[in-house]
């Protein structure tokens, strides 16, 4: 049977990005025979010390998130990181057969210093974090995006040394790419916390209408033909029309004349369009904001399902390197 894990930073309220990158097709693969693993990473944030408050915020933020977007708890373990200690103690069995220079190659890393943060040893030892937890449950696929293929990479390799140096207790992961739609950000930059170009995914209403008012336009006239593969606004109406819509809407814009749509004709049909597909998730996460308890237990059960696991996992390897 094939396990699927993958983990998602808790980084604030979730976006477009991270449904599309991400959760959309965390939830898809649900459909999929086989074992499925998905975490809130929780300990990884903490490389970036946020507040308290707003860490266990986030954290229920994203499990709320998940549920009501249609992650089904009964076919998916959906746990808290930080609920598996026994992916800490894999970590550090890690580390010690990790080289310095394996780190030092990273490029999250290395890109999170060039741009001026001043790195701490936990975000410096992130993909160590991020090989025990895949390791820990016997992972098969890993579905990420690019920008974490080399930390999977690198799983694999700190997973060859322990078994060079003691024995084979790991299964050795392979990274599940798919084609992921790209997410543009309000000013066509990829969409992104950090950039504050972001569309939350359960934005609704004024707060939805003004987002969507700041996707950067011209000022050229509805009459005028143009390009609409050359238009920001249609790479965001793509992600959510019918293809036959989309053409139909593509066509009007290349045309151009008397009655061609403007720039905020089509920001209308695209505020229409985010609410309806997200409706039922917002009534969802409504329900599930007011019943706390409901979401313990999820990530209770999940918890424990995962540990299992780890424990197995962690046993076998501590057996192997003389701890027991
Ligand atoms: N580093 C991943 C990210 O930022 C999150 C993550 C942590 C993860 N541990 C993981 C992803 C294990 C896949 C498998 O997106």
């Amino acid at each position: 049977m094939t396990t699927y894990l993958s983990g998602i930073q808790p980084t604030g309220l979730p976006h477009l990005g991270n449904y599309f990158g991400a959760i959309a097709e965390h939830i898809r693969l649900q459909d999929v025979g086989g074992e499925h693993f998905y975490f809130i990473a929780d300990y990884h944030a903490l490389t970036t010390t946020p507040e308290p408050a707003d860490l266990r915020q986030r954290v229920r933020e994203m499990a709320v998130t998940y549920l009501a977007l249609g992650l089904d708890p009964s076919r998916v373990a959906l746990f808290r990181q930080s609920d598996v200690p026994e992916v800490m103690e894999i970590a550090w069995l890690l580390a010690c057969q990790t080289p310095m220079g394996l780190l030092e190659r990273a490029v999250s890393y290395k890109d999170k210093v060039a741009r001026g943060l001043s790195p701490n040893v936990g975000l410096f030892t992130y993909p160590a974090l991020m090989a025990a937890d895949i390791l820990a449950y016997d992972s098969h696929r890993v579905p990420v995006g690019l920008d974490q293929v080399q930390h999977v990479e690198m799983t694999r390799d700190m997973a060859e040394a322990f078994h060079r140096r003691y024995a084979e207790v790991f299964v050795l992961p392979e990274v599940l790419l798919s084609a992921r739609p790209k997410v543009p950000g309000l000013d066509g930059e990829k969409m992104s916390k950090s950039y504050g170009n972001t569309i939350w995914v359960f934005e609704s209403g004024k707060p939805l209408r003004k987002a969507i008012a700041r996707i950067v336009t011209d000022s050229r006239a509805p009459e005028e033909p143009k390009d609409p593969d050359g238009l920001l606004l249609f790479r965001f109406l793509e992600l959510f029309l019918e293809p036959d819509e989309l053409a139909g809407w593509a066509e009007r814009v290349r045309r151009g004349g008397q009655g061609a749509p403007g720039y905020g004709h089509l920001k209308a049909r695209l505020t229409e369009a985010i609410e309806e597909r997200f409706r039922p998730a917002r009534e969802r996460r409504a329900e599930l904001l007011a019943d706390p308890a409901e979401v313990d237990r999820v990530l209770a059960r999940g918890a424990e399902t995962a540990r299992r696991r780890a424990v197995a996992t962690r046993d076998r390897a501590f057996a192997a390197c003389g701890l027991r």
